[in-house]
């Protein structure tokens, strides 16, 4: 292993883009699906991973929809969080903001309550036993009404407490982030910070659209804001942090060689970005490999690296305290 790499594995590191259903692993997937009794279209495991094979987002999500419909119970939930944090504790992640997506599973006849308590109480054990500290942010699902995202929000306001944000996901192009303006008003009123998918598949307009109608204090993805000048200079002297995903791109064919994913040339323009993982059990990787893959492809130094990791911390929806504790651990690691 060369002492970059080295490096990249033991550094601290936040992750603040993972969606958790994301993270489940064909070998859990059987396992719920066992438990359950629940029919999926595989007979193994190498079954399960020569399916994940995309041309882009859609074909992705098909895949991610039908695979979440193991998990039905709280223990369910449970389990697939801990395995996560288990994950991200081997790979020296001390902070993660993680996304779920309830309309997945209330669709399905699965209660809010039983998906938020079981992740919940996986982030509490994962605290306690591992130190990993976490937030939890709801997604609405943008192919679905705006009706059906006030619905969500008014089942979530019993567990305010356990959310910090609101996000958008799911199918980017044909549903534009203005279609959720006064969700993400009521959103906010309510005291929830804000976030969004945008220009991952869908033009540099989105993006516009999630600054100016839904007030996002952080931008997932945001790759195709490097098409517009203006834009990038507005995000730029905003610090508005990106939630980049290169081995997500690259599978999601928006990038076709690592050799050219933008996150270095974001660097180069002042643009605040930070590695993700987005879904780790689809895309080949955790944050550790979309670190290496970039640092590989890329010719990223350590100081390149130091500026990703700060980033994360600094974007994180942490207090200002709890910053400066993470950002110590990274200054007392990298000097
Ligand atoms: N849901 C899970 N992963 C996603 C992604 N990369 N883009 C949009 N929605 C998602
Ligand atoms: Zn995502």
């Amino acid at each position: 292993m060369t002492e970059l790499n080295r490096f990249i594995r033991e550094m601290p590191k936040a992750e603040l883009h993972l969606h958790i259903e994301g993270s489940l692993e064909p070998e859990l997937m059987f396992a719920l699906a066992r438990r359950n009794n629940i029919e999926i279209p595989y007979r193994n495991v190498d079954e399960v991973r020569a399916a994940y094979q995309f041309s882009n987002l859609q074909d992705f999500l098909d895949i991610y929809y039908q695979g979440m419909s193991v998990l039905k119970t709280e223990q369910d939930f449970y389990d697939l969080t801990l395995a996560y944090i288990a994950h991200i504790h081997e790979q020296n992640v001390i902070h993660t903001e993680i996304f779920f997506d309830p309309q997945g599973h209330t669709d399905r006849g699965v209660p809010f309550a039983t998906v938020i308590n079981g992740i919940s109480s996986a982030l509490k054990d994962g605290r306690e036993k591992f130190g990993i500290t976490s937030k939890l942010i709801m997604c609405f699902l943008r192919h679905l009404s705006e009706e059906a995202a006030f619905e969500t929000l008014k089942q979530a306001l019993p567990h305010r407490d356990q959310i910090i944000a609101v996000g958008l996901d799911s199918s980017e192009v044909g549903f534009p982030p203005s279609k959720f303006e006064r969700v993400f008003e009521k959103a906010k009123s309510e005291g929830f910070l804000a976030v969004a998918h945008a220009g991952e598949e869908g033009p540099p307009e989105y993006v516009y659209e999630t600054l100016d109608l839904l007030k996002i204090d952080r931008l997932d993805h945001g790759n195709r804001a490097l098409e517009d000048d203006a834009l990038v200079k507005r995000l730029v002297e905003s610090q508005m942090a990106l939630t980049v995903c290169p081995l997500s791109n690259y599978k999601l064919a928006g990038v076709t060689d690592m050799r050219t994913h933008p996150i270095k040339r974001m660097l180069d323009l002042g643009l605040k970005a930070t590695v993700n993982s987005d879904d780790p059990a689809y895309f080949g990787g955790y944050v550790n490999e979309n670190y290496l893959a970039i640092s590989e492809s890329l010719n990223l130094t350590k100081d390149d690296i130091l500026i990703l990791a700060r980033n994360g911390f600094e974007a994180s929806f942490c207090t200002a305290d709890e910053k400066q504790t993470m950002l110590a651990k990274l200054d007392a690691f990298g000097s």
